[in-house]
């Protein structure tokens, strides 16, 4: 447990709990802290101070004219008729908006297009969105639950779902982009500042919604390589239970599974290891190393009653190696765990 708190609290920041009030950052903004958040906010300032200044001599003028031209008794007669036309002011209010709309469309669209185009030398990171998580995959392979990226190099994020349309939404950085199942889109940035913010799924994909919440991580210059070479190898250097804590805690299985024995949308892990369950077609099965196994890479499959089949497939996520410290996990916190073999007889505790 003592290594386990300590290789999160040196190997991932402290669990940082985003929400958007608790940003560092102006009243209107978030901080800026992507080399493209500034262009994008000055646009957005641009149409933000154009509508300002429209807005104010349209009610000015109005609520000036209301006053001055208002009816002042029951004799009270317009003198002149209303002027019909003027072909001067008309070709004046076609001209400046036309010119101010084809100048909004083309800083908007040079923003839109670098926001659009990676650059070559990116960093690759792959994005999964899933009910309801996020998955990183680096390039060596490892994967997070939160995303890590270096600071002052150009990250291109390749993003697809597992299931719903999902959207990836960095408000520091000034970006956000759907993640659609069956195909993958793209988005990038280059992070100015080492911190920590937050990242959320803005589409509304089901229950889980607001769980898709998480964080990125930014590597000051030269630290991330060394991130991710230590974070990867981490588990071969704890105990396989130590190890199997921090994958079902990283990976998010703890947002369905307790850990302690309290209901959720799974199964607690709790005592878990070698009980008996009932499964929603009547049979019963041991939760041995075999059933874990399958529940992890086949989750669809034999459901425990009382239960939704809810459950994403980690095939493909988690390692064999991974699942086995999983397992071992399990076992750990089990009372069961060392006669996984001779499942518990008639006075078995049945586990919700
Ligand atoms: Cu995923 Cu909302």
């Amino acid at each position: 447990m003592n290594g386990l708190t300590q290789a999160l609290t040196t190997s991932s920041p402290a669990p940082v709990r985003p929400f958007l009030a608790q940003l560092p950052d102006s009243f209107w903004m978030p901080a800026q802290a992507s080399t493209m958040a500034g262009e994008v906010d000055s646009v957005f300032f641009i149409i933000y101070w154009i509508s300002v200044f429209f807005f104010a001599i349209i009610v000015g003028l109005m609520g000036l004219f209301v006053v001055r031209y208002r009816r002042r008794g029951h004799g009270d007669q317009a003198v002149e008729g209303t002027p019909h036309h003027s072909t001067a002011l008309e070709i004046t209010w076609t001209v400046i908006p036309i010119v101010i709309s084809v100048a909004i469309f083309i800083l908007g669209f040079k923003s839109y297009m670098n926001l659009a185009t990676p650059p070559r030398n990116s960093y690759e990171i792959m994005v999964t969105g899933q009910k309801w998580q996020w998955f990183f995959e680096y390039p060596n392979g490892f994967v997070t639950s939160e995303l890590h990226v270096p600071e002052d190099r150009p990250v291109k994020l390749t993003m697809t779902s597992e299931d719903v349309i999902h959207s990836v939404w960095i408000p520091a950085f000034r970006v956000k982009k759907d993640v659609v199942p069956g195909r993958y889109t793209y988005t990038w940035f280059e992070a100015k500042e080492p911190g920590t913010y937050p990242l959320l799924c803005t589409e509304y994909c089901g229950t889980g919604h607001s769980d898709m919440l998480t964080v990125v991580t930014v590597h000051q210059s030269g630290t991330f390589d060394r991130w991710l070479q230590e974070s990867s190898n981490l588990y071969d250097t704890m105990p396989p239970a130590e190890a199997g804590e921090m994958i079902v805690q990283r990976t998010g299985c703890v947002q369905c599974h307790s850990l302690d024995g309290k209901s959720g949308i799974g199964p607690t892990f709790e005592n878990l290891f070698g009980h008996e369950f009932k499964l929603t077609d009547g049979s019963t099965v041991v939760a041995d190393e075999n059933y874990i196994r399958k529940s992890i890479v086949e989750p669809m499959s034999d459901i425990v009653l009382g239960y939704e089949p809810v459950m994403p497939t980690y095939a493909g996520k988690l390692k064999d190696q991974e699942i086995s410290y999983i397992i071992a996990y399990l076992k750990s916190s089990s009372d069961l765990g060392g006669s996984a073999a001779e499942p518990a007889a008639a006075d078995s505790t049945e586990v919700e």
